[in-house]
C-alpha cells in the first residue's frame, strides 16, 4: 500500500448535483497517481483550525491529474467544502485505507450502494481483477436525492431502487438485491460489496448471512486522525477480541467480522 501523501490540491470545478449533494473536481496529481479503488482522502476543510479535524471522503473517479470528491452536506465541515470555488486550495492527505481486495471466486460481484455510498464504486473501472460479472445497485429515497448524474449511472449500468418508486425498482436496495440473487442460476456464488447507511448495511448483512452469501461492507464512521493513532473510528470485532480501526484496518471488512449494531454507524 502506498504511503499517504500530503498535497495541496486546487479546485477545478464544483457542481451541486442535487439538494445538498456536491461534486468537486480537484487537481491533485500526486494523490491521483497512486489511489486505488475504495481509498479515501482526509480533507482539511478550512484554512484555520475551525473545524480542527479533517473530514474523511472517498476518492471518487480519477481522470489524469484530477480526482473527484462527491459528498453530502451534513454539518459544518462539508458545508465549508461545498463553498469552495474554482482555484481555491484544498489540503488533502491520501490515499488512506486499504484498496478493496476481492476474494477469489467466479460468481458475480454485486455492488450495493445507498445514496452517497455509491462514490467508491465509481472508482472501480479497470481496477477489478478477472472477468467476473458486475452488477451495480444504487438506492435513493427519490429522484430528488440522486448522487450521480443519470448519464454517469447509465454508463456503469447501475440499477436503481427508490423508496418512493420514482426511479427504478420500487423498494429498498436489499429488496432489489434479494430479487437479483433469486434470479441467478443455481449454484452461483455471488459476492456482495456494500457501502451506505447503517440500516442498509444491517439489512444486507442479515440477508447475506441467511442465504450464506459472502459480503463485504465499507464503513463510514466519524474519524479523527485517519491514520490509526486516535482510536475514534473503532468498530467492535464479532469475535469479541476488541476493535478494528476503520481508518487503518478498513474501510472494507467481511461483514461477518464486524458488529453493525444500531448506534454504531450513522
Ligand atoms: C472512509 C470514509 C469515506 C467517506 N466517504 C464519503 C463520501 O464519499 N461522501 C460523503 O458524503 N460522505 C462520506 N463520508 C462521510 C463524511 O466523512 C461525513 O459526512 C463528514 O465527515 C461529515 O462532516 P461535517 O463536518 O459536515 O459534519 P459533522 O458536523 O461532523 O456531523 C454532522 C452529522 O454527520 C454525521 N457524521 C459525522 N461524521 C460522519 C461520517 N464519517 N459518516 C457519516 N456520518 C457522519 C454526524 O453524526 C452528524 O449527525 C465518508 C466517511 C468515511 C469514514
Ligand atoms: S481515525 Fe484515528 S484511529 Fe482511526
Amino acid at each position: 500500500m502506498t504511503a499517504p501523501i500530503a498535497e495541496i490540491g486546487r479546485v477545478n470545478t464544483t457542481r451541486e448535483i442535487s439538494a445538498n449533494l456536491w461534486d468537486i473536481e480537484i487537481d491533485a496529481p500526486r494523490i491521483s497517481a497512486v489511489t486505488r479503488a475504495w481509498q479515501f482522502a482526509h480533507v482539511r476543510v478550512s484554512g484555520g483550525f475551525d473545524p480542527f479535524l479533517r473530514r474523511p471522503l472517498s476518492i471518487g473517479p480519477i481522470a489524469g491529474d484530477k480526482l473527484r470528491l462527491i459528498f453530502q452536506v451534513r454539518g459544518e465541515g462539508t458545508r465549508l467544502l461545498a463553498a469552495k470555488k474554482s482555484g481555491d486550495p484544498v489540503d488533502l492527505i491520501g490515499p488512506l485505507g486499504h484498496p478493496i481486495q476481492i476474494p477469489d471466486g467466479e460468481g458475480p460481484l454485486i455492488f450495493l450502494s445507498g445514496g452517497i455510498g455509491v462514490v467508491p464504486l465509481l472508482t472501480l473501472d479497470d481496477q477489478l481483477p478477472g472477468k467476473r460479472e458486475r452488477i451495480f445497485i444504487l438506492g435513493v429515497r427519490s429522484t430528488a436525492t440522486i448522487p450521480v448524474s443519470l448519464a454517469e449511472a447509465a454508463e456503469r449500468h447501475i440499477q436503481w431502487s427508490s423508496d418512493d418508486g420514482s426511479l427504478g425498482f420500487h423498494g429498498n436496495t436489499v429488496q432489489l438485491l434479494e430479487r437479483i440473487v433469486d434470479g441467478l442460476a443455481k449454484n452461483t456464488a455471488p459476492l456482495v460489496i456494500a457501502c451506505g447507511p447503517g440500516p442498509m448495511l444491517r439489512g444486507m448483512k442479515s440477508f447475506c448471512l441467511k442465504r450464506r452469501i459472502t459480503a463485504l461492507v465499507s464503513l463510514e464512521v466519524p474519524m479523527g486522525c485517519g491514520v490509526g493513532a486516535c482510536q475514534s473510528c473503532a468498530v467492535p470485532r464479532s469475535d469479541g477480541k476488541g476493535y478494528y480501526l476503520v481508518c487503518k484496518d478498513g474501510p472494507v471488512f467481511d461483514c461477518r467480522d464486524v458488529v453493525l449494531e444500531p448506534g454504531e454507524l450513522p
